[in-house]
């Protein structure tokens, strides 16, 4: 099976689907909203004039809030479809942005720029097979002393929802609705692998960076996962026989000079 080509196309019905929803809420975020959480903006204080590249953009909207707050940015993904709606939300907004339609781990060979900053977050490494191969092409983006910033969703929960927690070299296959709430019951094979956070930390080390922080959260931005309870002020948590679940892990990596 072509996993690539599978996702590819997963992606690009999803896409179709995510700028029409509530949950991306592309009007608000035309009329200024910055689409980013307060977990990535406190790791990323400061990316004014910094050259940023933003993995697995989706359609952009991240990336160009990350514009908005004055970063020079590039996006890259997987999906034609999603990389045209940025395109065409870039030029709506008026703003300066570059996206690149490419699978993450061919973006080595066509890239030509070292990056200040690799931001990539949210639903991302489970579409990847190797990281090891991820972690060095974040690794060959950076320049000396350049920062990755990852912020993920936590492994721990994945098992809680009935998917491994270590990794498997054979995929998931499953046939599978979106996560927006305008979901219309349209089912698309997904290929998808787990990864424990002992894994993610090994491929970061292996391809040379230097971890700076580690940190875990009890609540989720999106309610993008089933039995999730809304804290005021806080986000979404889950609570498993009365404890909170770690629904998320950000990572701060910094690529030695
Ligand atoms: C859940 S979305 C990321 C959402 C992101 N946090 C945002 O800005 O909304 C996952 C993205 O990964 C992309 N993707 C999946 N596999 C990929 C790959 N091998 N290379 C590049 N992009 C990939 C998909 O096209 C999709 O846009």
């Amino acid at each position: 099976m072509d996993y690539i080509k599978v996702n590819r196309d997963t992606w690009n019905k999803r896409t179709d689907l995510h700028t029409q929803s509530s949950f991306y809420n592309i009007p608000m975020f035309k009329n200024g909203r910055n689409s980013l959480n307060p977990i990535e903006l406190a790791l990323l204080p400061d990316v004014k004039d910094k050259s940023l590249l933003h993995l697995q953009c989706h359609f952009g909207q991240d990336t160009l809030s990350w514009a908005r707050l004055g970063a020079c940015v590039t996006g890259v993904d997987l999906s034609p479809t999603a990389i045209e709606y940025a395109n065409e939300l870039k030029q709506n907004l008026n703003l300066e942005a570059t996206f690149i339609e490419s699978n993450v781990y061919d973006f080595d060979a066509i890239n030509q720029q070292l990056f200040d900053i690799v931001y990539t977050s949210y639903g991302v490494l489970n579409w990847l097979q190797d990281l090891n191969r991820w972690a060095k092409v974040i690794a060959n983006s950076l320049q000396a002393g350049g920062t990755l910033c990852l912020v993920e969703f936590h492994s721990f929960n994945e098992l809680l929802n009935g998917y491994s927690y270590f990794h498997d070299s054979e995929p998931t296959i499953e046939e599978e609705g979106t996560y927006t709430e305008n979901c219309d019951g349209t089912k698309s094979k997904t290929v998808t692998w787990s990864h424990s956070i002992s894994d993610i930390i090994n491929s970061l080390i292996q391809a040379g960076l230097t971890i700076e922080s580690f940190d875990e959260y009890p609540y989720s931005p999106y309610d993008c996962f089933e039995g999730l309870e809304y804290v005021h002020d806080k986000g979404y948590q889950l609570l498993h026989k009365g404890h909170q679940v770690p629904l998320v892990f950000s990572i701060k990596a910094r690529k030695g000079c």
